[in-house]
C-alpha cells in the first residue's frame, strides 16, 4: 500500500511511519517540521527508497502529495490546547479548514481511505460518565472545536468513493524518537527523574483516557487496511485505559523508586484549565479486533530504558514541549524579521 502521512515527523508519525514501513508499506511524508526531520531523515535512510518526505503546510494543499496514494493518515497540526489558544486563527486554517480542504483533494483524486488523528478531549467538559463515539459531545476550546469541525466535514464528505475514520486518540504516552515531555505521563517521568517530585494539582483526581504512542499508530495501520465497510464514516475511541492522575503519579513513582530514586508527591491548587472525562474503547475491540497492548507501567518500564536518564539538558529541552518550542521559534522568527510569525 501506498500511504501518505501528514504530520510524520511528529511524536505519533514518526511510529506510524516505522510500522508501515514493517509491513511493507510505501510511505510519503508531508510535514512543517515545526521540531525538525532528524529523526525521519534516518527512518527514510533505512528505508531503501520507500519512505519520501516533503516540507509543506497542509494549509497549501498541493495535489500532487495524494499522486499514487492508497490512503491517508492525517496528523498534521497543532497537537494540544495551549498551542492552539496561542494562536487560534493558525489552529483553525491548520486543524479545521486544512484538514477538509485535503479530504476534499482525496475525493478529486479518488483516493478512499482517510483516517483522522483526532481527539479524546472532545469528550471534556460534558460532565461525569463513561462516554462512547455516540455521545453528544460539547468542545470548549480552540482545539477540539476544530477537531469537532474537522470530522463533521469528513463524515459529510463520506460515501461510496470516501471512506473516512476518525479515531478519538486518548492521550498518549511512550517514547518516540521525536519525544514529547508535555503529555502527563510523560511529563511526569521528566519531572521526578530531573526534579524528583511531582505535584497533584486539586489532588490528581482528574480522569484522562490514555494510550501508548505504538497502539495509536497500530491503530491507524489497522484502520488503513480494514474492510471498507467496517470504517467508512466511522469514529472509533483509541486508548487502553482510563486513569486518574493521581494514579499515574504512583506509577510512575514507583517504577523510579524500583530504580532505586525517591519521587515525592505533593498536592497543589488546580490550574485555570483542568481536563476530566472518561472513555469506552469497546467500539474498536468488538468491530475491529484492536486492543491495545501496552499498560501505561509497561512504558513507563520501555521510557526509562531508553531515554538518557542522566542528562538534564536532554530531557528540559524546550523542542519537546510543544508550547515552549512554538515561542522560541516565534522569538527567532520575530527577532529576525523573516516572518510576521511561524504559525
Ligand atoms: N499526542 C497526543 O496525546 C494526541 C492525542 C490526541 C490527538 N492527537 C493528534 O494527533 C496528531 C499528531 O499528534 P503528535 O502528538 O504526533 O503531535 P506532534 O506535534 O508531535 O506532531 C505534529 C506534526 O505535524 C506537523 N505540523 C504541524 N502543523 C503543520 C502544518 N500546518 N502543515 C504540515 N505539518 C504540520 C508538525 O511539524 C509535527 O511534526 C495531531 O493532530 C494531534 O492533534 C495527539
Amino acid at each position: 500500500m501506498h500511504v501518505l502521512v501528514t504530520g510524520g515527523g511528529g511524536y505519533i508519525g514518526l511510529e506510524l511511519c516505522r510500522q508501515l514501513l514493517e509491513r511493507g508499506d510505501s510511505v510519503r511524508v508531508v510535514d512543517r517540521f515545526f521540531f525538525g526531520d532528524g529523526p525521519l531523515r534516518e527512518l527514510a535512510e533505512r528505508s531503501g527508497g520507500r519512505l519520501t518526505y516533503v516540507a509543506g503546510d497542509v494549509r497549501d494543499l498541493n495535489e500532487s502529495w495524494l499522486d499514487g496514494i492508497d490512503g491517508v493518515s492525517h496528523l498534521a497540526g497543532l497537537s494540544n490546547d495551549p498551542t492552539a489558544e496561542y494562536n487560534p486563527d493558525a489552529n483553525w486554517q491548520m486543524n479545521a479548514v486544512a484538514t477538509e480542504r485535503l479530504a476534499q483533494g482525496c475525493v478529486r483524486a479518488g483516493v478512499r481511505r482517510f483516517v483522522f488523528g483526532s481527539s479524546a478531549s472532545l469528550y471534556d467538559g460534558i460532565g461525569p460518565g463513561m462516554f462512547d463515539e455516540r455521545t453528544e459531545v460539547r468542545p470548549r476550546g480552540a482545539y477540539s472545536i476544530s477537531k469537532k469541525y474537522a470530522e463533521d466535514a469528513l463524515l459529510r464528505l463520506s460515501g461510496e468513493s470516501f471512506a473516512p475514520t476518525i479515531l478519538r486518540q486518548g492521550t498518549v504516552y511512550g517514547w518516540s524518537p521525536r519525544m514529547r515531555f508535555d503529555l502527563v505521563v510523560n511529563t511526569f517521568l521528566k519531572d521526578a527523574v530531573t526534579a524528583g517530585k511531582l505535584y497533584l494539582h486539586g489532588g490528581g483526581w482528574q480522569w484522562r483516557p490514555l494510550v501508548d504512542v505504538s497502539d495509536v499508530a497500530r491503530a491507524h495501520v489497522v484502520c488503513l487496511g480494514a474492510p471498507l465497510g467496517a470504517v467508512r464514516g466511522e469514529i472509533y475511541n483509541v486508548m487502553e485505559e482510563n486513569y486518574q492522575v493521581r494514579q499515574l503519579a504512583m506509577l510512575v513513582a514507583g517504577s523510579l523508586s524500583l530504580r532505586g530514586r525517591t519521587v515525592t508527591l505533593e498536592e497543589a491548587p488546580l490550574p485555570k484549565l483542568v481536563r476530566d472525562y472518561r472513555m469506552s474503547n469497546l467500539k474498536m475491540t468488538q468491530r475491529l479486533g484492536f486492543t491495545p497492548a501496552l499498560t501505561v507501567l509497561e512504558s513507563i518500564d520501555l521510557m526509562l530504558g531508553k531515554l538518557p536518564l542522566d542528562d538534564v539538558g536532554f530531557l528540559t529541552n524546550p523542542r519537546w514541549y510543544n508550547i515552549a518550542w512554538m515561542s522560541v521559534l516565534e522569538e527567532v522568527h520575530a527577532s529576525q524579521r523573516a516572518f510576521p510569525s511561524i504559525y
